[in-house]
């Protein structure tokens, strides 16, 4: 089959009524006009994309994204300009990371360019729905599911990509988070999906996110291996902004080693402080006993989560072996 799909043959269903668009919004409630549906088979491979009023999908009950969680997704948003104009945020990063986790999940290739052609469009036709505001945006959520209508645990034949749109108003409604940090949670490991936008990696992290809310805390902090290796911040990349072990001025986040998000926030992150050249910046391995006793020495200047949906999150407190540490004291302003 081909891998393209052919944005030029995009049919466009519009919608006879709108809706009225809210003031005010939370992350990921109120969706736009419209919807983009791409439908995959093995036997005639990508159909004309189409673009028609939001609304619900019918699907097989044995539909194998339901049963045995093939599906992946992306988050990306569009903001408006002080021109007025609309841009993607680095969408082929998304495009790029969508293809990965797709292989991973046994889904088909699709062509990167003419998929993004096809998202640009749904955003012009719903392009009234991008605040006009700088800190509230369109949040755009490409999804690819499997649509095998069968049981068998096998790598589909039918597949759906389609992409909503909603708006992307606070994702955490507080300004810095409390993490729960307990090494008997784990939420990817070596030679698995973790670092792949996969629905069950989320759906897995409920567990671990309940126990953090019954102590009080708002997300998980994610531990890895024998030394408590930090990974990640609930659905976030995580920085550290310190006194390293060897004095020197760091901006330190997790390598990209197999059990990492391959974040487009935590990505730009990188790209803009390595270009500023003011401190160092590194991908390595950090440390709980690493970064209790930069704490304790008060080396530690910042900490925060970063990702497409929250942007960037302070830290303010860390429950870690019964203690709970408190970053809060190295704000030089309340927050
Ligand atoms: C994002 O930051 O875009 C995410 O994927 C988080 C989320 C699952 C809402």
């Amino acid at each position: 089959y081909s891998h393209l799909i052919p944005a030029a043959d995009l049919v466009v269903q519009l919608s006879p009524t709108l809706k009225t668009k809210p003031d005010v919004s939370s992350f990921g409630v109120d969706f736009t006009d419209h919807m983009l549906t791409i439908e995959w088979s093995s036997t005639e491979g990508w159909k004309a994309p189409l673009i028609k009023p939001f609304g619900n999908l019918s699907l097989h009950p044995a539909c194998s994204s339901l049963h045995y969680a093939i599906q992946v997704f992306e988050g990306l948003k569009v903001y408006r300009g002080d021109d007025n104009k609309l841009r993607l945020f680095r969408p082929m990063l998304n495009m790029n990371r969508m293809a990965s986790s797709a292989k991973k999940a046994c889904l088909p290739a699709f062509d990167q360019p003419e998929f993004l052609e096809c998202i640009r469009r749904l955003v012009e036709i719903d392009q009234d729905w991008v605040p006009h505001s700088y800190n509230a945006s369109l949040y755009i959520r490409p999804t690819f599911i499997s649509t095998e209508q069968s049981l068998g645990v096998k790598k589909p034949c039918r597949a759906l990509l389609y992409v909503i749109m909603c708006l992307a108003g606070t994702y955490f409604n507080t300004n810095a988070a409390s993490l729960w940090a307990d090494p008997k949670y784990i939420r990817a490991w070596k030679g698995g999906t973790g670092d792949c936008k996969m629905g069950g990696n989320y759906g897995c992290s409920l567990f671990a996110l309940d126990e953090a809310v019954d102590n009080g805390c708002q997300q998980v902090l994610w531990l890895y291996g024998d030394d408590h290796q930090i990974t990640e911040a609930g659905t976030m990349n995580v920085f550290l902004f310190w006194i390293n072990e060897d004095g020197e001025e760091e901006l330190a986040t997790p390598p990209l080693d197999g059990i990492i998000l391959p974040g487009v926030t935590r990505q730009s992150i990188l790209d803009l402080t390595r270009n500023w050249g003011e401190f160092k910046v590194s991908e390595r391995y950090l440390t709980m006993s690493q970064l209790c006793s930069a704490l304790k020495q008060q080396r530690v200047k910042e900490m925060f989560g970063s990702g497409t949906a929250c942007m960037i999150c302070p830290i303010r407190h860390i429950a870690y072996n019964g203690q709970v540490r408190n970053l809060s004291n190295i704000y030089k302003e309340e927050i």
